[in-house]
């Protein structure tokens, strides 16, 4: 029988160096399978929809679509129809973009629920908490304040919290790879994210990007034999590092975050290191820098040696990244929005404003979705470029 707990050693480069904790390696037994309902992936693109006929265009051949101003998110709430195929888009296309967006927090709230809701997400997975959310806070329990002087906060005990580790570095010696933020959110829970959605309303004057990645890709750009072997493999997600942010900030976490499955104080998931997306059936990598500790049932030196392959396709391939420069307006309360899809697309934020003392902030607001599956092979589980029939190119240097 497997052990339900493994100790980490202190040398991998993809965990927390040092960190001994012991991190369960079985998928917690939870009320519900908390399955997706679809029957088949929605179509791509629909054969017909009101939502194509606003002007947008694609951000890059592999990720990313972007619709102008004069279409308002709010306007198609009320959908269902709507909602459903922007569901379908956000999903092939891993990420959109609205600009000009005068979406409420609360009207946020119900576009990624209804967008989980309309393909397929189980009904007891509702919106996240995130365990760091304040009790009574005052913008509510879904709503995560994006906030560059949370962030510095943050970093600056991420940094301390590092250099008191037995590492022997000290400040001004941590990594200076930009790269290290690239993430996919909460994949730490048992029943992770499916859309998530961020409207930034106060920018600096430059800088401040955001960047995402498509997991697709990523996934077809592994060798038919290697994908094989990932597509038999479990890792383990864990994010105790939040349980130190909690103690400093002087607040417990939270134990009930959205589903039945999200219920304990762990944060520790195990899944699929392939994962089909329902909505499209299409494969992805679905490890993450920020998140995934560990593959289970490989030593430790060749699950390193796997995540961090699989982290630089990431993070070294800018043709499968787009890269989003977030508008600035006048009132503080419009601002562009992106909504993308948590399953299949990997994301990293740009601190370089910040040194030049400038302020970002933002709303985001996350669903919760399935239990993440690996769907073998056939037409609802199966690569984006087989699905497309891209044959894939030689690469020219
Ligand atoms: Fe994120």
């Amino acid at each position: 029988m497997a052990p339900s707990t493994i100790s980490l050693a202190p040398s991998t480069a993809t965990a927390s160096a040092t960190e001994s904790t012991k991190l369960k390696t079985t998928p917690t037994p939870t009320p519900t399978q908390a399955v997706n309902t679809l029957t088949a992936p929605l179509p791509y693109p629909p054969a017909f929809s009101p939502l194509l006929s606003h002007p947008h265009h694609e951000s890059t051949p592999v990720i990313g679509t972007e619709f102008s101003g004069d279409f308002q998110l709010s306007s198609i709430l009320s959908s269902p129809t709507s909602l459903q195929h922007l569901a379908s888009l956000i999903s092939h296309r891993g990420v959109v973009f609205f600009r000009g967006q005068e979406i409420t927090p609360s009207q946020q709230r119900e576009l990624v629920q209804s967008l989980g809701e309309l393909s397929g997400k189980p009904a007891t997975s509702g919106l996240h908490i995130h365990p760091l959310t304040r009790e009574n806070g005052k913008d509510g329990d879904h709503i995560s304040i994006i906030s560059s002087e949370e962030r510095i906060k943050y970093e600056n005990a991420r940094k301390e919290r590092e250099r008191v580790r037995e590492l022997g570095w000290e400040k001004g010696e941590e990594s200076q790879l930009a790269s290290v933020g690239w993430h996919a959110d909460i994949t730490f829970e048992n029943v992770p994210s499916d859309y998530a959605t961020l409207k930034v309303h106060t920018q600096p004057a430059t800088g401040g990007d955001t960047l995402w990645a498509s997991g697709y890709e990523v996934y077809d750009r592994l060798s038919p034999s290697f994908r094989a072997y990932l597509e038999t493999l479990s890792a383990v997600h864990n994010a105790d590092r939040f349980k130190e942010v909690a103690a400093a900030r002087g607040h417990t976490l939270r134990n009930h975050r959205g589903a039945p499955e999200n219920n304990d104080l762990e944060l520790t998931a195990v899944h699929p290191v392939i994962r089909t997306n329902p909505v499209t059936g299409w494969k992805s990598v679905f490890v993450n820098r920020s998140f995934t500790k560990r593959i289970l049932g490989v030593s430790i030196d060749e699950s390193e040696l796997i995540l961090n392959h699989l982290f630089r396709l990431v993070s070294e391939n800018h043709d499968l990244q787009v890269r989003f420069r977030w508008a600035r307006y006048k009132d503080g309360e419009t601002g562009d929005v992106a909504v993308w899809d948590n399953r299949s697309t990997f994301h990293t934020a740009t601190d370089d404003y910040i040194e030049t003392g400038g302020v970002r902030s933002g709303d985001r607001a996350v669903s919760l979705g399935e239990r993440p599956f690996y769907g073998g092979q056939g037409e609802r589980s199966r690569g984006r470029r087989e699905a497309l029939g891209w044959r894939g190119v030689e690469r020219i240097y």
